[in-house]
């Protein structure tokens, strides 16, 4: 029987290269067992050789210049796992494609940002671009839809894509921890990184959310496009009014098409508790789709990590079969045009918090602005503690057009007694 070799190089060896690495060599006898496939790493580069590493670097061939890895000619498949939407991570992609070699990445932000030119270039040099550890960690959301968009339309995604703001969220809610402590908590834990901007703010969510799009609508769209919020505004006394109220807050993916318009939106949203998605909690990630065949299907696992990343990149590798188009590159030549939607043009129902003066009439004055623009309220309710001296009043809107809400906070916000900006955390029912 021949064996099937694939030579790869390793380009990046934080978290999940060095998951990667790790676990090939783990699991050398199995791979050639199972699949007769033997996998030999023929290059590795990082920018720190005398970095300590959970591996052995003197088993392998070390480059400085990690550019010069993909020069070796019999090298297949290039897996690239440095990060960054450009610089470095870009040369790389680039060289690799043009070059004739596979490209295997967990980078998002690149494909969010590149994702279109570099599937050009793939599809311009008959190679392939794989990339199911970029969305969703291990689950194996990009094989699925892939697999699951031969046989039907997908017309909704939407899911839990950031471990680090379930697990901010969970901890908030579940052990009443603030905002900063649980943050630091993921970051001791390992999920969220040094710098925590891009999850925190949505922005990691928004490169998933644009990969899986652009996947499944055979779209073009960028995270200009996406409507983007993050966790920052979400408070303890959201998350327990959330509770009170039947529903979870969650920092949402949702991706969703009608007649040709695309609403590509990431924000906290409250959930009701009794959805599937209320119960994804800590660093735990979860995708619905929704198809014209099979209707909703959930998906839920780990989102990001050493091994479950690394198992990702590794079914890529053995996975990999010249023959099979991947769909990066397959979709965007037939690039379909779509409209984006406004968000103010949606439709939909809200929860509003605000602080105010202990004053009689403050209640009377906020009313009679929903009562101008006719917006109706389904409960209303005061927190008994007052929070630095003010009163917090809650609001939960029946369904209601967003453009016509944000007028009237607007004028509520202008009210002398009216302490705070409102926060509104738009409420998702049918999930
Ligand atoms: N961590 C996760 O759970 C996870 C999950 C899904 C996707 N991803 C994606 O996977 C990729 C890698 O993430 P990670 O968590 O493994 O990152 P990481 O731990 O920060 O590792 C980055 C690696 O890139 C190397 N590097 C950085 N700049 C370089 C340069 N200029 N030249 C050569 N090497 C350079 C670093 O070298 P040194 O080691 O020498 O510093 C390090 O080995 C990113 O695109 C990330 O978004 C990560």
């Amino acid at each position: 029987m021949i064996i099937k070799q694939l030579n790869i190089g390793i380009i990046g060896l934080g978290t999940v290269g060095t998951g990667v690495i790790e676990t090939l060599e783990q699991k050398t006898k199995i791979l050639k067992k199972k699949y007769n496939l033997n996998i030999n790493i023929l290059g590795i580069s990082a920018k720190n050789k005398n970095k300590k590493r959970g591996f052995n670097i003197k088993k392998y061939n070390w480059y400085d210049n990690p550019l010069d890895i993909i020069e070796i000619p019999n090298i297949n498949i290039i897996v690239e796992l440095i990060g960054g939407s450009s610089g470095l991570a870009l040369k790389i992609a680039k060289k690799t494609l043009t070059k004739k070699k596979h490209l295997i990445t967990a980078n998002k932000a690149l494909l969010a940002v590149y994702g279109k030119q570099l599937s050009k270039t793939a599809k311009k040099n008959d190679v392939n671009i794989c990339y199911e550890a970029a969305v969703a960690g291990a689950i194996p959301i990009i094989n699925i839809l892939e697999n699951r968009m031969l046989s039907e339309n997908i017309t909704n995604i939407c899911g839990i894509l950031n471990g680090t703001c379930n697990y901010i969220l969970s901890k908030m809610d579940e052990e009443n921890l603030n905002f900063e402590t649980a943050l630091k908590n993921a970051q001791n834990e390992g999920f969220a990184e040094s710098n925590p901007f891009d999850d925190i703010s949505g922005n990691d969510s928004a490169y998933k959310l644009v990969i899986l799009t652009n996947l499944i609508f055979s779209s073009n769209f960028k995270i200009k496009d996406v409507y983007i919020e993050g966790i920052t505004r979400v408070s303890n006394i959201d998350l327990e009014m959330a509770n009170k109220l039947g529903y979870k807050i969650l920092l949402l993916g949702i991706s969703n098409i009608k007649n040709k318009v695309i609403q590509l939106r990431v924000h906290p949203c409250l959930v009701s508790q009794s959805s599937l998605l209320a119960k994804v909690k800590n660093e735990l990630n979860a995708v619905i789709t929704d198809g014209d065949m099979s209707g909703k299907n959930f998906f839920i696992g780990k989102g990001a990590g050493k091994k479950p990343t690394a198992a990702s990149i590794i079914s890529d590798i053995i996975s990999f079969d010249n023959s099979k188009k991947r769909k990066l590159s397959n979709t965007m030549e037939k690039e379909a045009t779509f409209k984006k939607a406004n968000m103010l043009e949606r439709k939909g129902k809200f929860y509003l918090r605000m602080a105010v003066l202990d004053k009689p009439g403050v209640l009377a004055d906020i009313t009679s602005y929903f009562k101008k623009k006719k917006i109706s309220i389904s409960s209303m309710f005061q927190l008994e503690n007052k929070i630095s001296g003010y009163v917090q009043l809650i609001f939960v809107t029946h369904n209601i057009l967003e453009k016509q809400l944000i007028l009237t906070i607007k004028k509520i916000e202008k009210i002398d007694k009216v302490k705070t900006k409102v926060n509104l955390i738009r409420i998702e029912n049918n999930l």
